[in-house]
């Protein structure tokens, strides 16, 4: 399966990324870096380092610092680098010189049989990709995201963050999905809040080799650091990102129902809502739960064979 992973690095994106430069089911033909948790400037390098740290040769692609029509918001939980926790080392390549958009258009139209794109930040890229190389839906065979919620958001009571941060951005990419018929499946908080990494799933994954501390010591920031806002949980962290990689690859351990989607881009108390209508079933697979226990397995099992 060849898949472009479009990401705001971002702990629990660093999770999703590790995944898909290690799972031997997916060629992951470029990493497109968004401004999201932190600047793209950051999540850019942040990309970078963790292809650097596997050893791997995925091109890095730097695209949107700020959404299509608003000024950009990060978030604190990630540390002010958007992987604080663990010392990488310094970065040795550099990005590809073209813009992510760019990329991720030759990427596409290059590839030998259709995409899977993985969103896991905000929209912008992707909504600037649809509009300015519209040819590209053609080549993709679906779209993944991490973002939205059919019931309470993260950064407001409705809004979750990757949404947030660009509504505009997401109303362009879920409207032209459903005029497309290009199939999307949303991994939303609803579900993404059950996918639980406990204290004690931090110290297995800490014996994990060099991949597993690297994860572990994150993993144990972003615990720290959440406990300081609302998503914070006594037993553990969210790893919102890591769910859109397991749905690539264990479809089964996910339960999900059809829908269609719309974004609020009002300016009033619902902004950046993903309003999900499950009487109006079109091209959205909304996932509704996961099998957490099974997904945690999953990823033990492939950090176990990193280090093999
Ligand atoms: O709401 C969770 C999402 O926002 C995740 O993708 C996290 O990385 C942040 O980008
Ligand atoms: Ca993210």
């Amino acid at each position: 399966m060849y898949v472009i992973l479009d990401t705001d690095p971002g702990i629990d994106d660093a999770c999703a990324i590790a995944a898909a430069l290690n799972e031997p089911s997916l060629h992951l033909l470029l990493l497109s870096a968004v401004g999201g948790n932190v600047s793209v400037e950051n999540t850019a390098k942040n990309a970078l380092r963790l292809v650097e740290f596997f050893g791997k040769e995925v091109p890095v692609a730097k695209g949107c610092s700020h959404p299509l029509m608003q000024e950009p918001r990060h978030t604190a939980v990630h540390g002010e680098t958007g992987m604080s926790g663990y010392d990488f080392p310094q970065i040795r390549g550099s990005f590809v010189e073209e813009h992510a958009v760019i990329a991720m258009w030759k990427a596409i139209m290059q590839a030998p049989e259709a995409v899977t794109l993985v969103a896991v930040g905000p929209l912008t890229n992707v909504a600037l990709l649809f509009r300015m190389y519209p040819e590209v839906l053609t080549h993709l065979d679906r779209l993944v995201l991490m973002g939205g919620s059919d019931d309470r958001g993260n950064m407001t009571p409705y809004a979750e963050f990757n949404i947030y941060v660009d509504p505009e951005a997401a109303q362009v990419v879920f409207d032209t999905c459903e005029k497309h018929d290009l199939p999307v499946v949303l991994c939303g908080l609803n579900m993404t809040r059950q996918a639980v990494l406990t204290t004690g799933d931090f110290k297995d994954i800490d014996q994990l080799g060099r991949a597993g501390h690297m994860l572990a010591s994150l993993f144990s920031f972003f615990y720290k650091a959440s406990q300081t806002v609302g998503e914070n949980l006594d037993s553990g962290a969210r790893i919102h990102d890591l769910t859109t990689i397991a749905y690539l690859v264990h479809p089964e351990y996910f339960e999900t129902k059809q829908a269609s989607v719309m974004v609020d881009t009002t300016m009033g108390p619902a902004r950046g809502a993903t309003v999900i209508n499950y009487r109006k079933p079109k091209n959205v697979t909304v996932c509704q739960s996961l099998d957490n226990e099974k997904v945690k397995v999953w990823l033990k099992d492939l950090l176990r064979r990193i280090e093999s």
